[in-house]
């Protein structure tokens, strides 16, 4: 006999197939016209799922979480990132969490690399000048970037994205520093010929490009405050696909203006959807609206994961992806 379908409920609009998928194995709800859920709507729906399937736009704090139904199981997150999520609260209220991790690897690596290519190689400045139609010739002094063969990068944050960013990067003769709070093991720093600082700070000053693919945690918030970002060298680029949480924003355009940093790529926002206004029509900064795993393939393994997630609940299991709380 099959089990009975859980009550899922989606916050927003999600791929096609997983939604008829999701249909097929759940007794599942889906929001069509994709208007992010308010508060009350949160709340709402946890009184009435007994799996809540949210994304990064839904903030699930200890309100929200105090307002669920006893039905309430689990908060099968699409997307790796959970820190819109009170994951403490949500496990001491008896509830499962789990998000999508390994799926979004490989196209957060490539949008990194984008962002890194354009920064030092002012890809999008160059765009720009065509639009407002002011290619008048070539140069041999006009829009010189910086070259990326043969410099270093520092990555900080050595998961699985930091790995294909440095896999990535390799590829590029770049050489790879890294920072994390675990060293990885010697097979990886073997593979990606990776040097491990434990000392931030240290590796900041010695690198050309810093990319940032840490979590946002309450120990990486604000971790690239004014005073680290004046550590890094006046031709460095600094490229964030992680959380914009993790950088002050403000101290970061003012050094992208004043030339105490030759470029950024920012991929997040401390206030999503909003952005820095200091940060709108820097030259040198390349902004993009998160879309770092915003590919078709991606978005169908996001989904993938849930629904294994949620079946596997269903079928009376331990969900693959618990996301386990940090203290
Ligand atoms: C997702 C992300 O699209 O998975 C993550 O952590 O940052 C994004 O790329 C988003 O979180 C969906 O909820």
């Amino acid at each position: 006999m099959s089990a009975r379908k859980l009550k899922v409920v989606l916050t927003r609009k999600l791929p096609e197939a997983v939604e008829t998928r999701m249909r097929e194995l759940f007794d599942t709800e889906l929001n069509l016209d994709d208007r992010a859920f308010g508060e009350e709507e949160l709340k709402a729906a946890m009184s009435r799922a007994e799996v809540l399937v949210p994304t990064i736009t839904d903030r699930i704090d200890a309100d929200v979480i105090a307002a669920r139904g006893p039905q309430l199981r689990m908060i099968a997150n699409f997307g790796a990132g959970v820190d819109h999520i009170d994951v403490n609260a949500a496990v001491e209220a008896g509830l499962i969490v789990t998000n999508t991790p390994g799926v979004l690897t490989e196209d957060t690596a490539d949008m990194t690399m984008a962002l890194i290519l354009s920064a030092a190689r002012r890809v999008v400045e160059g765009q720009a000048v065509i639009d407002r139609g002011e290619f008048h010739g070539w140069t041999p002094t006009w829009m010189m970037g910086r070259r990326i063969w043969g410099k270093r990068i520092g990555i900080v944050g050595m998961g699985r994205i930091g790995q294909a960013v440095a896999r990535r990067a390799r590829a590029f003769g770049l050489s790879v520093h890294y920072h994390n709070r675990r060293r990885v093991g010697p097979a990886v720093e073997e593979e990606l010929n990776a040097t491990w600082w434990d000392d931030l700070d240290q590796m900041l000053r010695r690198m050309d490009i810093v990319s940032i693919n840490c979590p946002h945690t309450p120990q990486t918030h604000k971790l690239f405050d004014a005073r680290r970002l004046a550590l890094l060298q006046p031709h460095a680029v600094l490229v964030n696909t992680a959380r914009g949480e993790i950088v002050d924003e403000a101290a970061l355009a003012a050094a992208l203006r004043e030339g105490r940093l030759a470029g950024a790529g920012l991929d997040v926002f401390e206030r999503e959807p909003l952005v820095h206004p200091d940060l709108l029509g820097l030259p040198n900064a390349t902004l993009l609206p998160h879309m770092g795993s915003a590919t078709v393939e991606g978005r169908i393994d996001m989904g993938e994961r849930v629904i294994l997630n949620i079946k596997t609940l269903q079928d009376g299991h331990r969900p693959p992806d618990r996301v386990i709380p940090a203290n």
